[in-house]
């Protein structure tokens, strides 16, 4: 199989951790009804091909998220290798009452940077949203576990528009002042590009954010995914999240489409001379076999150069 000729960039880190979304962002849009031990087959491929943090499902309404009403049998049976983090979406006591009985040791909170988002997305306003999140995270930092915060419309919002950089720095801010071990900055709907990343980016540090606690999470509708992970790279985000042969979206956001390609993004690391753990050509078969479970070819250019030589 070919790879990228691994050729440094000045003033980038030398290890980027992948944080792989796609049985939850990719999997919770689907229509086709997933079998449970199909999911669980994707997730072990995932580990088998070196990914070392790979988001599950969520523990949100089952009639909120039909796809992922499964969430509780797939993580009893889920055969979880060591090493490996297995975080889940949890959005109320709920949620984490159940992740808790289930033993997991990773959550996520998810926000929205946007009033009209988190009306649609959680049923919540701006300042309801963090009343909800607050115990989650307390008790969920009291016994042990990480918590991952999301924000989502960072970028822009189908709805509202243009999203001003201090209301999402200071949505952000309150998840981190929760308590949240890290921040990931959402362009749900994929309409970013790499200036507004760095504008984002420096007001979260201006606001004394260390840039360690933030990763980043691009949907790639508009194509801008790649660039605007290079444009995180340069400011130091060593976190990025992405989705096994591009999978994804969210059901309350029509204009979303999937999540950076993992693939994609590992070809551009290797490239870039990053290390990442991941065995490109473990996790390409992996896609092509989850396209045909799906039935419908990956959008991943990589997958697709890669599925045509193999
Ligand atoms: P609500 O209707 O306001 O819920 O929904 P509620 O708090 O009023 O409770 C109503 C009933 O639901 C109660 O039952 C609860 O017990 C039950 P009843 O007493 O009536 O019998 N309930 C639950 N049951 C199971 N598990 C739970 C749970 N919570 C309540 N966790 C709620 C509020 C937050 C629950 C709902 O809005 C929800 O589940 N939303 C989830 C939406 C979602 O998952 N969206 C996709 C993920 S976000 C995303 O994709 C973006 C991201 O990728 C980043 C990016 O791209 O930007 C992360
Ligand atoms: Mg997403």
């Amino acid at each position: 199989m070919i790879g990228p000729m691994p050729t440094p960039l000045r003033g980038l880190p030398e290890h980027v951790t992948i944080y792989e979304v796609g049985p939850r962002d990719g999997l919770q849009n689907e229509q086709a009804t997933i079998p449970t031990e199909v999911k669980a087959q994707f997730i072990d491929r995932l580990a088998a091909a070196g990914l070392r943090t790979i988001e599950a499902t969520s523990f949100v309404h089952p009639k909120w998220v039909p796809q992922l009403a499964d969430a509780d049998v797939l993580i009893r049976d889920l055969h979880r290798a060591d090493g490996v983090r297995y975080p889940v979406l949890v959005p109320n006591e709920r949620g984490l009452d159940r992740a808790l009985d289930l033993g997991i040791t990773d959550i996520a909170v998810f926000a929205s940077a946007t009033e009209a988002f988190a009306q649609k997305n959680l049923n919540r306003t701006l300042d309801s949203q963090i009343l909800m999140f607050e115990p989650v995270v307390r008790r969920a930092r009291e016994a042990g576990l990480t918590v991952r915060g999301y924000l989502s419309m960072c970028f822009g919002d189908p709805w509202e528009g243009e999203v001003p950089v201090e209301q999402v720095t200071r949505v952000g801010r309150q998840l981190l002042d929760l308590g949240c071990t890290e921040l990931s900055l959402g362009d749900t709907i994929g309409v970013g590009t790499p200036g507004q990343v760095h504008a984002v980016l420096r007001s979260f540090v201006d606001a004394g954010t260390p840039i360690g606690e933030l990763a980043v999470h691009f949907h790639d509708t508009y194509g801008q995914a790649l660039a605007n992970t290079l444009a995180a790279l340069q400011l130091g985000v060593t976190t990025v999240d992405a989705s096994a042969g591009g999978l994804g979206g969210c059901p309350y956001a029509e204009s979303a489409t999937g999540n950076l390609a993992t693939e994609d993004l590992v070809w551009q690391l290797h490239g870039l001379g990053i290390d990442t753990g991941v065995d490109l050509a473990a996790l390409v078969r992996t896609s092509i076999w989850m396209a045909e479970v799906l039935g419908r070819a990956s959008p991943s250019r990589v997958v697709q150069a890669i599925g045509k030589g193999d």
